[in-house]
């Protein structure tokens, strides 16, 4: 097991600790029974902060066992046995059985001290070698949507991971060996016979590929040398591997400019890489047997059953296929990068596809569940704002780069709407401008359930009230320039902790601070599912208990003349805990905290 330093754990998990050792000292039979604590959902003074639930769990057990025991009465005996705790202000049953959990306001007032003075400090997990397998587009082919939310969400995977002190290694599994590229090859020879001397002036490669689909389709010996051209290059011919090459480099380009325009990191790593471990890994399958003719084709099932649609390993023509190429992947990943768990973030539908590379990868020994976790990151689909495929008015599908400039424009429009450009330097501008038109692109990307379809509009999305990166943005903003105004040195902390303690005596501090000390839960919960709309609700409740916060207590108090005449400063030292919280999960969700806007 892991030990992890106390002060690392979340709040619940402090509190699962406690609860495991009350149930075992009240009803040892049910020591091994998992702890049910989670934070209350609406932070209320009413039904506490946290809350047990394995009452009502215990007596359906125990009735089973002939015991009859209501609830409520093992709620109360499970309360008799917690252990004293500074977390726990008190502990109540209610209802039927429910132990309701009151926070200690002086162990918050310690925990947010301790993050106002080292920062957020993420929650202990036991760490792992995660590979992300993320954005992954295909040379030659338009990026579209479904590959921006796979780099949209697989980016923000890789920054909660990596915040949580994972191993976290980011792979763009390019589509770069298809055997589309055969005749894009062949049509590269006729239309720049000096390619290897001089860089053709590809501009429009779709256009390219368009031509080479056309000639394929209508000219007979074209085709037949596109074939023998796939050949060429999967053996090696330099000139074929040339070719290849400087196709590849025009989609690189492209791709590369979407990437620095959101803030992406990848390492390239395209299904060509796999070639030599295809010839490998087929041996591998050979050699267990798991192969299997099927009219020209050598075919794998997932299991002994034969459950399910057999993968294509190799065609009849002889070469491999996405099949081929995810095995060998997925035995390069855990084989040679010794990575622990696996994450796909592919849409739904390939969801076929990943479930049988992985109950096959476990069937021939590559994956063994009890050691790798393998998760294929599901999303649904882009629609329109006519609840149909999101498409352009001529019904073309939209470039990526067109659309992050139409961002770009609407966020500007927004923006001078509300008289901004009249305050903001021009370098506060573009800085807004920008954090407005990515972040909001993301967040809508990141605030829905993954698996659900979500419709794109820039005007639900560049709404500034509700659950939106523009309204995130300007309460960031608000928090910023309070402490502005307050004039107070943040630079050093420490030195404003030594004088002014932070109180929590106003019941919206109080709600405010139990609010931020969810963090840790709520990123724990974030990373075992891997969903970050959980991460997106929590930033709105941040922003609107602090709102409620700031709308009741004075931080400022100004007189007729607008001259400062009080300044609270523990309320101050709240605002910027807020914002240091809201710092750390705007960098996980890709939003860029701006203090001006
Ligand atoms: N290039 C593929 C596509 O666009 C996605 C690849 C995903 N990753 C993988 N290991 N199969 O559909």
């Amino acid at each position: 097991g892991d030990s992890h330093s106390e002060d690392t754990l979340s709040i619940t998990e402090h509190l699962e600790k406690i609860f495991a050792q009350a149930i075992a000292t009240a009803y040892p039979a049910y020591s091994d029974v998992p702890v049910l604590v989670a934070p209350v959902n609406n932070v209320s003074a009413k039904f506490g902060d946290y809350q047990c639930n394995n009452a009502m769990g215990l007596a359906k057990q125990m009735k089973e066992k002939g015991i009859s025991k209501p609830p409520r009465e093992i709620a109360i005996e499970i309360l008799k046995c917690c252990p004293a705790s500074p977390i726990i202000e008190k502990i109540e049953v209610a209802g039927a059985g429910f132990v309701n959990i009151f926070l200690n306001k002086n162990y918050a007032v310690d925990a947010l001290t301790n993050l106002l003075r080292n920062g957020l400090k993420p929650p202990a997990v036991p760490k792992r070698r995660v590979l992300v397998d993320f954005s992954s587009p295909n040379i030659a082919k338009q990026m579209h949507v479904g590959h921006l939310r796979s780099t949209i969400i697989g980016e923000s995977i890789c920054r909660l991971l990596e915040f949580l002190q994972h191993d976290v290694i980011r792979i763009n599994h390019l589509g770069d060996w298809g055997t589309q590229f055969g005749m894009l090859i062949a049509h590269l020879e006729d239309r720049f016979p000096n390619f290897l001397n001089e860089s053709p002036p590809i501009g429009d490669l779709q256009a390219f590929y368009k031509e080479s689909k056309k000639r394929f389709d209508e000219d007979e010996a074209f085709k037949k040398r596109a074939y023998n051209r796939v050949v060429t290059l999967q053996s090696g011919d330099p000139n074929s591997i040339k070719a290849w090459t400087l196709i590849c480099d025009v989609s690189r380009q492209e791709f590369q400019k979407i990437y620095d325009r959101l803030n992406v990191t990848l390492k390239e790593r395209g299904e060509s890489f796999y070639q030599s471990r295809m010839l490998s890994v087929v041996d591998l399958l050979r050699s267990k047997q798991l192969l299997e003719l099927d009219e020209g084709r050598e075919i794998m099932w997932q299991d002994s059953e034969k459950t399910g649609i057999p993968l294509t390993i190799i065609k009849s023509d002889g070469g491999f296929t996405y099949d081929t190429s995810d095995m060998a992947a997925i035995r390069h990943r855990i084989e040679e990068e010794q990575a622990n768990w696996l994450i796909y973030v592919v849409d739904s539908g390939q969801s076929t596809h990943f479930n049988s590379i992985f109950k096959a990868a476990e069937r021939c020994g590559i994956v063994d569940p009890s050691l790798h976790r393998v998760d294929h990151v599901q999303f649904g689909v882009v629609l329109g704002e006519d609840g149909k495929k999101f498409k352009t008015r001529s019904g073309d599908t939209v470039k990526l780069s067109d659309l992050l400039d139409e961002g770009m424009k609407q966020s500007l429009q927004k923006l001078q709407a509300r008289g901004r450009d009249q305050v903001l330097t021009p370098e506060e501008l573009l800085n807004a401008q920008e954090a407005v038109a990515y972040g909001c692109i993301k967040y809508t990307d990141l605030c829905h359930n993954r698996i659900s379809d979500y419709v794109f509009s820039f005007e639900k999305m560049l709404d500034d009230r509700g659950n939106t990166a523009v309204y995130l943005l300007y309460t960031y903003t608000r928090i910023a320039s309070i402490a502005r105004n307050s004039g107070t040195d943040f630079s050093n902390l420490s030195d404003v902790l030594n004088t002014h303690a932070l109180a929590l005596d106003h019941e919206k501090e109080w709600k405010l601070a139990k609010t931020l000390l969810k963090v840790h839960d709520v990123l724990v919960k974030c990373a075992n599912g891997l969903y970050l709309h959980f991460l997106c609700e929590f930033c709105y409740e941040i922003c609107i208990v602090f709102t409620e916060f700031y709308d009741s207590c004075y931080c400022i108090e100004k007189n007729k003349a607008g001259e400062i005449v009080k300044i609270n400063h523990s309320r101050i030292l709240l605002c910027e805990a807020t914002a240091t919280v809201l710092r750390s999960c705007f960098n996980i969700l890709g939003l860029k905290p701006v203090t001006k806007m």
